[in-house]
């Protein structure tokens, strides 16, 4: 049985990139341990409780609750768009969520794990999240994202974290629960720095789950990341209880902490079992930062997937980091992935086994000689795929994907090698079959590997050379070994080439990365100078020595690149544009104190000088 989660995330914004890199992730899983034949559920949502919500809903003059509503269903519409294959859309606002909280709550309260006391500390309303003095940047700002915080002090229940501290760290050093391995020292650090009780009820805002009535106490409401956290246990009720504890929670590296030391401690306390891994990713960023709505830098994944399709977008997703890193959304390198990877050594794979088993076999393609000929090819082949399988299990997809496409590099090279065609010319008919059935099954099998990741294409594959995609045959030919024969119908060509985009498209998308700010221009000091003398420097033909000046009586030298352009004689007395607060260069021996401004007209260069005499150092801006 296996349970895998994603964040429920929260609903003060529509969903971006990296929302859907964890969610299209934790679908690859799902229905990867479903391949695998294990009875699966997979739940995502939405985190709809707390300060944040009831800002954002007030921004937009709607109450929390339909903020939430409409906010929520855009993420749900998403996923179903992706066909994302969840089996729980779990809410934070559904009835049987609050009622499961209010009583967890009560029994961490009878058990004593639970107090009233003051709090008196800052908060950061966008992380949720409670600080100390010292970890703030500046006194003021949250170390996570990097906002203001704002300063509490109000009645509070705590929880007393602090009893957990040792049991937490046995749970990481026994269970060696942390996906990737490296953020486990980082945790433990962390825990053994000291664990503070934390607060967890707030009373300045009304947007939350209130307390257990049995504690008669109306004015506080329960802590946003005590309520959140427990809906991946109070989502499986009933007959799907069984499926607790989770196999995974998937998260970002964000908010691994909450998962990995609180989320522990309170189900230490409501004695309910500790989930076997909390795997935290990285970030997808944009020109260096974190993509984020409040940075505006964030990526409509919509739309990348309406321009590229739906599958070449998750391949790319998984490909291209690194489970754990971070990484840099980048649509050339979409593009050369579909075309170098899906099309070249997936797509072209199917289309040439369709042609080869037309023309020589009618399109049957029988197994029976492939061990006599390419044994030792289709081991290698098999070698990759069971790494590729060990890969996925610790979420490691850019080397899952490596290893898959080794094996289909297996089959490609092969043909290449043998050349089929020669074969059939040189009367080695059984020798030409069996290299098309050593390509079809190792093609077929990479296909159910591949599936969870590419669920439609694969089935392309599968109904192409008539075989079935399910548990069965995952059982069968890739744990068991089976080769299978297979009959060949047409297909339309998987993953087309991407054109590449014309240079001029390129340089478009150039210029806009390149953009700046106003802030960053105005470091740029750029000013009118007078040429009072201008040589050419000996041995060298292409620079020549100017004498500008800048200011009355200031004289400064500044070496410049276009002697094939001018005579310097005629420049003396002309009125130039230079970049004036350069850093100071040696050029061919000479010092050079700033850098003379000219256009570039083909190969031609040429002087830029104001249209009217001006005084001498104006600035331009
Ligand atoms: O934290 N790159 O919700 P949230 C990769 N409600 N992943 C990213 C990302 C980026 N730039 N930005 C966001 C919350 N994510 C809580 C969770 S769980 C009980 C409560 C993904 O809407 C990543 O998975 O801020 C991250 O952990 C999650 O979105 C945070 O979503
Ligand atoms: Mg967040």
């Amino acid at each position: 049985m296996r349970y895998i989660t994603t964040p429920i995330y929260y609903v003060n914004d529509k969903p971006h990139l990296g929302h859907a890199y964890t969610t299209i992730l934790a679908d690859t899983m799902a229905r990867f341990y479903r391949l695998q034949g294990y009875e699966t559920k997979f739940l995502t949502g939405t985190d709809e409780h707390g300060q944040k919500i009831e800002q954002a809903a007030k921004n937009h003059n709607n109450s929390a609750k339909e903020y939430a509503d409409k906010i929520s269903l855009e993420f749900k519409k998403l996923w179903d768009e992706f066909e994302i294959t969840y089996d729980i859309y779990a809410r934070t606002t559904d009835q049987k969520h609050i009622d499961f909280v209010q009583n967890i709550f009560l029994k961490m309260y009878e058990k004593g794990d639970i107090y009233k006391d003051e709090y008196e500390g800052h908060y950061c309303i966008s992380c949720e999240s409670f600080f100390t003095p010292t970890q703030l940047i500046n006194h003021l700002c949250c170390p996570d994202c990097g906002k203001e915080t704002s300063l509490l002090k109000e009645e509070s229940y705590f929880f007393r974290l602090s009893k957990y501290q040792d049991k937490i760290l046995k749970w990481y050093e026994e269970s060696d629960p942390i996906l990737p391995k490296n953020k486990k020292n980082e945790l433990i650090n962390f825990v053994q720095n000291g664990l503070k009780d934390l607060s967890i009820t707030r009373t300045s805002f009304n947007w939350g789950i209130k307390l257990p009535k049995e504690l008669k106490d109306d004015k506080h409401i329960i802590y946003v990341w005590l309520d959140a956290l427990f809906i991946y246990v109070s989502s499986l009720q009933d007959e799907n209880s069984k499926f607790w504890p989770a196999h995974i929670h998937l998260v970002g590296k964000d908010i691994l902490r909450f998962h990995a030391i609180y989320w522990p401690a309170f189900l230490m306390s409501a004695n309910l079992p500790l989930p076997k891994f909390v795997a935290a990713h990285g970030w997808w960023i944009q020109d260096g930062e974190k993509m984020s709505k409040s940075k505006g830098n964030i990526i409509d994944p919509r739309k990348i997937a309406h321009t590229y399709g739906l599958e070449a977008f998750r391949y790319f997703l998984l490909k291209e980091v690194s489970f754990g890193n971070d990484g840099d959304f980048n649509e050339q390198s979409l593009i050369n992935h579909i075309n170098a990877e899906l099309s070249n050594e997936f797509g072209n794979l199917l289309g040439r086994i369709i042609g080869m088993s037309a023309k020589y076999s009618q399109n049957y393609i029988d197994h029976k000689d492939v061990l006599i000929y390419f044994s030792e090819e289709y081991q290698q082949a098999k070698k990759h795929l069971k790494e590729a399988i060990n890969f996925l299990e610790v979420l490691q997809t850019n080397h899952y994907l490596e290893e898959l496409f080794k094996a289909l590099n297996v089959a490609n090279l092969s043909i290449s090698k043998y050349e089929p065609w020669n074969l059939i010319k040189n009367n080695e008919n059984k020798k030409a079959n069996a290299l098309i059935s050593l390509c079809a099954n190792i093609l077929a099998q990479v296909s159910i590997l591949l599936n969870p990741v590419l669920p439609n294409s694969t089935k392309k594959v599968a109904k192409a050379l008539n075989f079935e995609i399910s548990s069965k045959t995952y059982q069968k030919l890739i744990l068991n070994n089976e080769l299978l024969d297979f009959k060949a119908s047409p297909c339309e060509a998987l993953f087309p080439k991407i054109e590449q985009k014309s240079q001029k498209e390129n340089e478009i998308k150039q210029e806009n990365k390149a953009k700046i700010k106003i802030e960053d221009f105005s470091k740029i000091e750029i000013k009118i100078g007078l040429v009072k003398d201008c040589q050419a420097i000996p041995g060298s033909d292409k620079l020549l020595r100017f004498e500008l000046e800048l200011e009355d009586n200031e004289i400064r030298q500044v070496i410049s690149g276009i002697a094939k352009h001018y005579n310097p004689k005629d420049l003396i007395g002309k009125q130039i544009c230079v970049l004036s607060n350069l850093k100071k260069a040696k050029i061919f021996g000479y010092e050079s104190d700033g850098m003379i401004l000219s256009a570039k007209s083909g190969d031609k260069l040429v002087l830029i000088t104001p249209e009217q005499l001006v005084e001498n150092g104006s600035l331009i801006g």
